[in-house]
């Protein structure tokens, strides 16, 4: 969903419905994604290592991204949505920081590996990968990218509009 075109919708919706809409929406959806990108990393890693063109830290990265936005987003559902809902003002601003130092660390590592899949783009036409393993890196950037773009509209959705006051 573009973010900016609507706006306006999210400014009228209530931050109960923000909040329900961020869990079914990203929450459930970015724990499937992560599970699966990380599953096609560790063949797409097996299958591209011996090309010595395995992009370094790929799949450590996405791990480290996996524990983390997990253990964020199950912290949001416990302790920082229902802080927001019931306006416990006290807690809530240390939470909101946290929060926020976690999403700029999240998008840190989505750019990190937005130049990992770069990298790995540009050895898909060299020849060095069959055509099974072309097709599988092929599809894991597909999904990288769909799981990132969700991942950021995510993030803006909650700096912008769920975490103000
Ligand atoms: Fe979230
Ligand atoms: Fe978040």
């Amino acid at each position: 969903m573009d973010i900016q075109r609507h706006s306006t919708a999210w400014t009228a919706m209530s931050k109960a419905d923000i909040v329900q809409h961020i869990i079914s929406e990203y929450h459930c959806a970015h724990r499937v994604q992560l599970a699966e990108l990380l599953a096609q990393s560790v063949e797409l890693g097996n299958r591209v290592a011996n090309t010595g063109h395995w992009p370094h830290e790929f799949h450590s990265i996405l791990l480290k991204l996996y524990e983390d936005l997990l253990e964020h987003m199950l912290r949001e559902e416990q302790i920082l949505f229902p802080l927001i809902l019931s306006n416990e003002f006290g807690r809530l601003y240390n939470e909101k920081g946290l929060a926020l130092h976690n999403h700029d660390h999240h998008l840190h590592m989505l750019d990190q590996l937005a130049v990992m899949s770069s990298e790995l783009a540009q050895i898909e036409p060299s020849g060095l990968l069959d055509a099974e393993t072309q097709a599988l890196s092929s599809a894991f950037r597909a999904l990288l990218s769909h799981f990132s773009s969700e991942l950021r509209t995510h993030i803006g959705l909650e700096n912008d509009y769920l975490f103000i006051d």
